[in-house]
């Protein structure tokens, strides 16, 4: 029986070969980070007070124009073609049918234009900043031009993070190993699902700029990884400020005092994250720095928040600490690899059913009646 994230993960690792597994669950490092970001929910604990009526309930927010039904976003996952053929589509329409925010990564498997009539509404585009600036700014016309609501500008993952797991699948960069190889044979239900009706999948957001000899299946992958911006700094947001006139927001943030930088700067908000732990090891989880962040901003300033939210209890503790709304990541992943849409569709219906259970057991009717003083640090 499926009826939550541990659940979702036992039948993707049963569903797919372990370089792909290991791929979206893995970590970077000793994944210190990684299971940080899971355990640290155990130690934030409710002070319920009783007696409120909580009969009705609202869970809907508006994030810089996006009216969403619950506080909930599909984080930015890379190269999702290889969990199941279509699943960037997949996510975008359960996210669309839920009516909570999609947000696509520049390194998708699908192109942005072919992703948006699946989430018309609340799509958002999530940049890498290329070093060809002329490509960066093609990208932005074009989620423009496609309709995509807010730019979420990713600077935690300049320099990538190490991951071991990753390492040991592969004999040289982009070559499985042969172990790996024998691995894939195991699973022939995910090479008709996944590479059967598309052949290796690639990067359709990058397609366009990509010498010929890259362009098939995962080619793109090394042009990318070359492409990555080292320089990336402040300068560089600035920049990028000017050029994109919707809701703009920085993802990767990790402290007050670059929270207020961003402000500074003229971005609408943030989304508070170490990348799920694939970046650098041993970093805090938004839930040790949201308080303070949120202190330091001010009411107005939209904080979004990832990296290792499971429940709905967990997507609670980040709203009564200050965020606005919460992305997930893996248990997504998990869920378009186990089963497809249907099972997107099933994981989002119950994080926002227990969302709801959790605000009425607070005896709470809207999210901004959750506050810091609901949560004590045990
Ligand atoms: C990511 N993440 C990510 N972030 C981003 O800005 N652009 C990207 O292309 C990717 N790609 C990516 C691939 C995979 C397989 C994973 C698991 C994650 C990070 C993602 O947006 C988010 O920050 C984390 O997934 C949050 O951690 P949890 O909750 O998924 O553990
Ligand atoms: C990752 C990159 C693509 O986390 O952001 O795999």
């Amino acid at each position: 029986m499926i009826l939550n994230a541990h659940d979702l993960r036992k039948k993707a690792r049963q569903t797919l070969p372990g370089f792909a597994f290991d791929y979206i669950d893995g970590g970077a490092d000793d994944e210190y980070t990684l299971r940080h970001n899971t355990a640290i929910f155990d130690r934030w604990m409710f002070t319920p007070s009783v007696l409120k009526n909580a009969s009705q309930r609202d869970l809907s927010v508006n994030l810089q124009g996006t009216h969403l039904s619950a506080p909930l976003m599909v984080a930015p996952t890379g190269y999702n073609g290889m969990l199941r053929h279509h699943a960037d589509h997949m996510l975008a329409r359960a996210a669309s049918h839920a009516n909570i925010g999609y947000m696509q990564s520049t390194v998708s498997t699908a192109a942005l234009e072919d992703v948006h009539p699946s989430a018309p509404d609340n799509h958002w585009f999530q940049l890498y900043v290329l070093k060809d600036r002329e490509i960066t700014l093609d990208l932005l016309k074009r989620a423009q031009q496609a309709g995509c609501k807010a730019l979420v500008v990713s600077v935690d993952a300049v320099h990538f993070g190490n991951r071991e797991r990753d390492k040991r699948h592969y004999r040289r960069p982009m070559k499985l190993s042969w172990r790996a190889l024998a691995g894939v044979a195991m699973k022939p239900g995910w090479v008709i699902r996944t590479l059967l009706p598309g052949g290796v999948p690639g990067f359709g957001n990058l397609q366009p700029y990509l010498p010929p000899e890259l362009q098939k299946g995962a080619g793109g992958a090394s042009y990318f990884a070359n492409q990555m911006d080292k320089t990336l700094d402040w300068a560089t947001l600035e920049w990028l400020r000017a050029r994109w006139q919707g809701p703009l927001f920085i993802k990767g943030i990790m402290t007050a005092q670059d929270a207020r930088q961003a402000q500074k700067i003229g971005a609408d908000g943030i989304v508070l994250s170490n990348h799920g732990g694939r970046q650098l090891d041993s970093t805090l989880s938004p839930m040790d720095v949201l308080s303070e962040v949120r202190n330091q901003v001010g009411p107005d300033f939209t904080l979004l928040a990832d990296s290792g939210f499971r429940r709905g209890t967990d997507v609670v503790k980040a709203l009564a600490l200050g965020a606005n709304a919460v992305l997930i990541g893996r248990p997504l992943l998990y869920a378009v690899a186990a089963g497809g849409e249907a099972l997107v569709q099933q994981t989002l219906t119950t994080l926002i059913q227990e969302i709801d259970l959790t605000l009425a057991q607070l005896g709470c009717t809207r999210l901004d009646e959750l506050h810091p003083g609901m949560l004590r640090l045990k």
